[in-house]
């Protein structure tokens, strides 16, 4: 469940006025964010407290995560000399990415054998916010780029891939025993333009963690279309937003492929037989698959009441 954490006093506690970005950096308060899920909900596993955006600002770009907005950059990415400006300094090395291995080894000392997820931003999605140098609805900033100017496209592609890959080894080298592709907005793209222009970048991203001995999930939200093309990059299980049936998501990968999902968050705020009923019937359609990892379709509202999350843990664990 992932930004489970912002619906957690516990969290807002410990956070203080620490902003995120420090926070993330902290490697003590980053591993207690991370337990924090773990001890209230009693969920399976922890996913590492951090965002993806965490490696750009290592490479030295000037970044902010903003509540209630997320990412801002100073300096949207749009043509082949922004694109060099960004590239010139490449993706974070060992030493920038120390308070992230350090935080995942403190997490996983914490964690006592529960395991730990490591993630990363796609880099479609990075790309999608440096283009547009913060959220959007329908990301035209790199979708543009990706058409107006090809060169300046790939060179974005390559970059973002490579920060993606090496947050991830730092993460998995540190101990985390799985790892999540977070391609949010890939849901945007149509599905001819992700396997040309997207699709080769995920995939040396997932390759790169499946070098490391790891399984890989990926997600992207609204990919009700582009489910099949998110396996061929080479990921070992698919996540599924909401908004398609796991059957209908585990037809259209084939039958074979284990799915992740996809509780629809808004349900959260709803009655409990209602939410219940829900839940129920989210695992009862994964039993078509190979194997499930319950979670929700996406993040977890702030608003939540944490006590329906831990009442939703130990209706899934009962089922
Ligand atoms: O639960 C966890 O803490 C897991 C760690 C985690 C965070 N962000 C912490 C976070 C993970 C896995 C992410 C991934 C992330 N970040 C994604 C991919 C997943 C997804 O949601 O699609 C994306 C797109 C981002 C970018 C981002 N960062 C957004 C959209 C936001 C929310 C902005 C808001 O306040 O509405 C953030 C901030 C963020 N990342 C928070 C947390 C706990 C909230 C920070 C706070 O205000 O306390």
């Amino acid at each position: 469940m992932r930004q489970a954490g912002r619906s957690l006093p516990e969290y807002r506690q410990v956070r203080g006025q620490t902003t995120m970005l420090q926070a993330c950096l902290d490697p003590d308060l980053a591993a207690e964010i991370t337990c924090q899920p773990v001890r209230r909900h009693g969920v399976d596993a922890a996913i590492f407290f951090s965002d993806i955006v965490v490696p750009l600002a290592l490479a030295g770009v000037e970044v902010t995560i903003e509540p209630g907005v997320g990412p801002v950059f100073a300096r949207p990415v749009r043509t082949v000399a922004d694109v060099a400006a960004l590239t010139h300094t490449g993706p974070p090395d060992d030493e920038a990415l120390a308070p992230v291995a350090a935080g995942v080894r403190e997490a996983v000392a914490r964690l006592a054998g529960t395991p730990l997820i490591g993630f990363a931003g796609a880099p479609f999605t990075l790309a999608a916010y440096l283009a547009q140098g913060r959220a959007s609805r329908d990301h035209l900033a790199a979708r543009r780029l990706m058409h107006t100017d090809p060169a300046a496209w790939a060179a974005l592609m390559e970059y973002t891939a490579a920060v993606s890959a090496a947050f991830l080894v730092a993460q998995i080298r540190a101990g985390a025993v799985a790892v999540q592709l977070f391609d949010s907005w890939v849901g945007s793209l149509r599905e001819a333009d992700y396997r040309a222009h997207v699709l080769p970048a995920s995939a040396k991203v997932l390759a790169a963690a499946k070098a490391e001995g790891v399984p890989t999930i990926h997600f992207g939200t609204g990919t009700g279309e582009l489910l099949a093309a998110l396996h061929d990059a080479g990921a070992d299980v698919v996540g599924v937003d909401h908004r398609v049936g796991l059957d209908v998501a585990v037809q259209r990968l084939g039958g074979t492929t284990p799915v992740q999902g996809n509780i629809d968050p808004a349900l959260l705020a709803a009655p409990w037989p209602v939410l219940e009923a829900h839940v129920r019937d989210v695992v009862d359609r994964g039993r078509a698959a190979p194997g499930h990892v319950v979670n929700l379709g996406h993040g977890v509202p702030p608003d939540t009441d944490p006590d329906v999350l831990t009442r939703l843990v130990r209706l899934v664990h009962s089922l």
